[in-house]
């Protein structure tokens, strides 16, 4: 996979402008969705080579990454000409930079294409480290490919504009990074003031927080070992999320991360030797920021079966990424349904539940 180019941006108009410059291309092509249209767009008006560029606008949200769009934008670039040397700009969240991805991955074998990420959580995880796909058959990110943007431009000024949870959805990813890190940038993501956001530190914050993943990514793009270590907190926090979901009471993808990072330390403290200190500091910091994720232990055979059927799992195998310390990683860890149902109690305990 080739490296791709992350840009934190200084002037966005500027950066794109010469990002499209290195990327030789026919055509352009813009995806966006209703609300990015709505509120993102206006803010690339100077960029004057977007004059030239055919719009394509998708509905929003995850119920929208489906077969459907995708074949609604390949019949776009088809029907407005696109060839194999046109260059596709994703602006947008996750779902959006995921499904352009796919489409750009997979028209003519393959164009190039540009992420332009407009929420947190697509800055620091989803828009980065080339994992691109649709949601097929029920399940979430069925369909896909790894395949790079050409660049990625963080503009941390459309976070200004984030409503809180989202905010807080993507720092749970960024705690993640904080983790598999070192002290020092989880120290700084631990004591930053997520009510009263300075938005200058906010923007340090992420281009660190996605440095941690581009080194990751670049010593492991088809996730066969250390890339593994961007699950932690998934394996948990994806059973949460699901059951959420089946209960008609969805959560935001990093809310369930949040929680799964409290459940994932536990294990961590308890298996291979994570500091106590260290999970009581990250609980206080979820519970104060996430709350409490609510179930109760009539919950914990559904939540189980839930993680079996994780695909990172093969044969029914739990497989966890947990910690022995800050940014010491141990892949592919296992635990027992007894020491899995304990993690529940002790998660409960410590939300206050
Ligand atoms: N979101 C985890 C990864 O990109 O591998």
């Amino acid at each position: 996979m080739n490296k791709q180019e992350v840009i934190l941006c200084t002037h966005l108009a500027d950066n794109l402008s010469q990002a499209i410059a290195r990327i030789p291309h026919d055509r352009l092509f813009l995806l966006t969705d209703v609300h990015t249209h709505a509120l993102c767009l206006p803010l690339l008006r100077e960029v004057e080579a977007l004059g030239e560029a055919e719009e394509i606008i998708i509905g929003a949200e995850d119920v929208n990454k489906t077969l459907d769009t995708l074949a609604q934008v390949w019949t776009a670039l088809s029907t407005q000409g696109a060839s194999r040397k046109s260059l596709l700009i994703n602006l947008g969240g996750g779902m959006l930079t995921d499904l352009g991805g796919f489409a750009a991955s997979t028209f003519k074998r393959g164009i190039a294409f540009i992420n332009i990420p407009t929420t947190l959580l697509a800055m620091v995880d989803a828009a980065v480290g080339g994992k691109t796909g649709i949601n097929f058959n029920g399940l979430k990110n069925e369909i896909g490919c790894f395949s790079p943007a050409e660049s990625v431009l963080l503009e941390t000024q459309f976070l200004r504009t984030l409503d809180a949870p989202n905010i807080y959805s993507g720092y749970a990813e960024m705690l993640k990074h904080g983790l598999i890190s070192t002290p020092e940038h989880l120290n700084e993501l631990l004591a930053f003031d997520l009510g009263q956001i300075n938005y200058e530190q906010l923007k340090h914050l992420v281009g660190h927080s996605v440095k941690v993943k581009e080194e990751i990514v670049t010593n492991d793009p088809h996730e066969h070992g250390i890339r593994k270590a961007l699950n932690l907190g998934h394996t948990v926090g994806h059973a949460f999320e699901s059951l959420a979901l089946a209960e008609n009471r969805p959560v935001l993808h990093g809310y369930a991360v949040a929680w799964g990072l409290v459940c994932e330390l536990y294990l961590s403290y308890v298996t291979t030797g994570f500091p106590k200190e260290i999970l009581q500091q990250v609980i206080y910091f979820v519970r104060r920021v996430y709350g409490p994720f609510l179930f109760t232990c009539k919950h914990y055979e559904q939540l189980y079966e839930l993680m079996k059927h994780d695909k990172k799992n093969s044969n029914g195998v739990i497989n966890f990424t947990l910690l022995k310390g800050i940014g010491d990683i141990a892949l592919n860890q296992h635990a027992n349904q007894k020491l899995i149902f304990e993690t529940f109690d002790f998660f409960r305990e410590s939300m206050g539940i």
